[in-house]
C-alpha cells in the first residue's frame, strides 16, 4: 500500500516535472506592464524556470475552465478578471492582482519588493 503510494508521488512528481519543462518557454520571453509609476520589464520565461505556470495564472478559473490551454500558448489576461467588476474589492484592479502576486512571492523569496526594483522611469 504505502510503496505504491510513494510509487505514485514519484510518477506524479516525475509528470509535473516534465509538464513544466513542455512548457517553459511559452508566451513572450519578455514583456513591458505599462505603468505611470514606471513601466515594468517582466522577465517571463526566468520567471517559468523559477516557478510554476500556477503561481501566476490559475490552473482554473472561476467557471472551472481553464485559464491556461494545454500546450502554454494562450493564456487569459489579468484584467479579464481583474476589472473594476470582479467582487472582491481587494482584487478589482490589475495592479492589485499583480501587487499581491508578484510582491507575495518576492516577499516570501527574499527578492527585492522596493517600488523601483519593478517600476524604471
Ligand atoms: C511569475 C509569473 C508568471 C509565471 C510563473 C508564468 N507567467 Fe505567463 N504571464 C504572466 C503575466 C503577468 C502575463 C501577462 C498577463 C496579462 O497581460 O494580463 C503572462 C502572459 C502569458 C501568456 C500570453 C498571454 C497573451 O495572450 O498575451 C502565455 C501564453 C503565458 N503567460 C503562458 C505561461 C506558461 C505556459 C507558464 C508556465 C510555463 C507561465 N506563463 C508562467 C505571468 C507569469
Ligand atoms: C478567469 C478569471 C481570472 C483570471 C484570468 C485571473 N484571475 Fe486571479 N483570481 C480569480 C478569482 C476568481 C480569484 C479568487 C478571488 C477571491 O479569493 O476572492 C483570484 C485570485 C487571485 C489572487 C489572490 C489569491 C492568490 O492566489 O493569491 C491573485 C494574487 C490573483 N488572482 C492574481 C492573478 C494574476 C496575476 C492573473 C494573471 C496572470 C490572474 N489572477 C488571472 C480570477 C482570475
Ligand atoms: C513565484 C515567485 C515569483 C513571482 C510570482 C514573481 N517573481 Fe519576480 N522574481 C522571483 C525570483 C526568485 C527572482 C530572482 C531574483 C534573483 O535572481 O536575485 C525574481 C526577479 C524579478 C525581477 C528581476 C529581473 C529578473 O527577472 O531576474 C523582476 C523585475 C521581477 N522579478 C518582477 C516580477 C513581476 C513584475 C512579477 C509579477 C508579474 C513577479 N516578478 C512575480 C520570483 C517571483
Ligand atoms: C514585484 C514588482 C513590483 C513592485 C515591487 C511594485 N510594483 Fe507596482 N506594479 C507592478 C505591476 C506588474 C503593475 C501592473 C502594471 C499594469 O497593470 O500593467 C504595477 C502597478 C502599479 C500601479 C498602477 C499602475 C500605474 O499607473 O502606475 C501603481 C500606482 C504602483 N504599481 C505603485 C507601486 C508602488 C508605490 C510600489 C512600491 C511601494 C510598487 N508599485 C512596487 C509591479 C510592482
Amino acid at each position: 500500500m504505502r510503496s505504491k503510494k510513494i510509487a505514485s508521488v514519484v510518477v506524479a512528481l516525475a509528470f509535473g516535472l516534465v509538464t513544466a519543462v513542455a512548457l517553459a518557454g511559452s508566451g513572450p520571453a519578455e514583456f513591458v506592464l505599462k505603468a505611470k509609476k514606471g513601466d515594468v520589464t517582466f522577465q517571463h520565461h526566468k520567471h517559468q524556470e523559477r516557478t510554476g505556470c500556477g503561481e501566476c495564472h490559475h490552473t482554473k478559473g472561476p467557471d472551472g475552465k481553464q485559464v491556461i490551454d494545454e500546450k502554454g500558448e494562450h493564456a487569459a489576461k489579468c484584467d479579464t478578471c481583474h476589472n473594476k467588476d470582479f467582487p472582491n474589492k481587494k482584487l478589482n484592479k490589475p495592479m492589485k492582482a499583480f501587487h499581491k502576486n508578484c510582491k507575495g512571492c518576492h516577499k516570501e523569496h527574499k527578492v527585492s519588493t522596493k517600488c523601483n526594483f519593478c517600476h524604471k522611469k
